[in-house]
């Protein structure tokens, strides 16, 4: 399926400063003369195809990453953000988003829930970040939002500047591709990141501001705010754990799929027809206990007792570790502008999950 893989953040950041690093070395021109030189701006238009080539597009997204180093680094920008969240959603869970390589290639093949959750969160993360980078001038083929109306309009001429949904929307289905017609997997990838796309545009907000006499409102002008990514995250999270398994019915008259709810039922689960804002997946999950191609399982994870020691550790128990930490305390603003804390000691403990 035509899909944005989330990558390892780190190895991305690597590459990339090894990247600007090779530039800054082989440039003949010291970095003093400020018009860029052709040589120089022929190296900055291949780091930013190197980019291109490391994220593992397909074709046709390998060409719209090239036509503009903005779409590079507003790519790089979405798979960082979306891996970030994915792991700060799953910190108390079993599975905790580890997003190395196989581990991450292995998930990807498979249709979990957690499959499900990383590719709506990468297509959230994407639509998101295109439409911040429209409003914040990085992009050469858009700007603020385009709304046609007329408040807009006026936003625009006070300097209120909307994220622009619109463009990055028409982007990121560009991005992703038409919508398959046989492959269930495939179908499932691309109605999950639906999904993302379409939590990202409920989230959006009208902010105001008053101008006229000492703010008496006569003039209000208006523009569109996406909601923060954190809370994105948090929406996503909540259709994961409301995630419908799915099976798939062939319309024999047009051969095209659609998804559907298991044939079977399941116990446990509703006959429920699945909306388009719920999320969707075929395989029931791996219990992530264990070592797994899927997880690095959970023995050594550190766990928080009374929170979720029991549940993360299958059963296995965990380790406590006794250990004397000095931190600040007790700190206090002085005039003028500094913070003055005393140091405590203190014994903190510590829980592993044994292996
Ligand atoms: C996830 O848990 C594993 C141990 O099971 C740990 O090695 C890894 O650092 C954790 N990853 C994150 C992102 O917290």
């Amino acid at each position: 399926g035509g899909t944005n893989h989330p990558l390892s953040l780190l190895k991305l950041v690597l590459a990339l400063l090894g990247m600007l690093k090779c530039f800054l070395l082989t440039g003949n021109e010291p970095l003093t003369i400020l018009p860029l030189t052709s040589e120089m701006e022929e190296a900055a238009i291949k780091a930013h195809y190197k980019v291109c080539d490391r994220l593992k597009l397909e074709k046709k997204q390998r060409r719209m990453c090239r036509r503009d180093p903005g779409v590079a680094e507003t790519l790089m920008e979405a798979i960082s953000m979306s891996a970030l969240e994915c792991q700060y959603q799953f910190r108390f869970e079993r599975w905790n988003c580890t997003l190395e390589g196989r581990y991450r290639a292995s998930l990807l093949k498979r249709g979990f829930k957690e499959t499900a959750f990383l590719f709506a969160i990468s297509s959230a993360g994407l639509t998101h970040a295109m439409a911040k980078a429209c409003s914040a001038g990085r992009m050469e083929r858009c700007t603020c939002d385009e709304a046609p109306d007329l408040e807009n309009r006026e936003a625009w001429q006070w300097g209120g500047c909307g994220d622009n949904l619109k463009y990055s929307n028409k982007f990121v289905k560009e991005f992703l591709g038409r919508k398959p017609n046989k492959d269930l997997r495939a179908r499932v990838d691309f109605h999950n990141n639906l999904v993302g796309m379409k939590v990202i545009k409920a989230g959006v907000e009208t902010t105001c501001k008053c101008h006229g006499v000492s703010g008496s409102c006569t003039v209000r002008t208006c523009w569109r705010q996406l909601s923060p990514f954190h809370e994105i995250g948090k929406q996503l999270k909540q259709k994961y754990e409301t995630s419908l398994k799915v099976g798939s019915t062939t319309n024999e008259a047009t051969g095209e799929g659609d998804i559907s709810p298991p044939k079977k039922s399941i116990p446990g689960h509703s006959d429920q027809i699945p909306r388009t804002t719920d999320l969707v997946y075929i395989d029931d999950s791996p219990s992530f206990c264990m070592m797994s191609r899927y997880s690095p399982g959970t023995s050594g994870r550190k766990c928080y007792k009374d929170k979720n020691c029991d549940s993360i550790c299958c059963g296995r128990g965990h380790n406590t570790q006794s250990r004397v930490v000095t931190r600040p305390c007790q700190c206090q603003v002085r005039w003028c502008c500094y913070v003055e804390c005393k140091q405590c000691t203190q014994r903190e403990e510590v829980y592993t999950c044994k292996d």
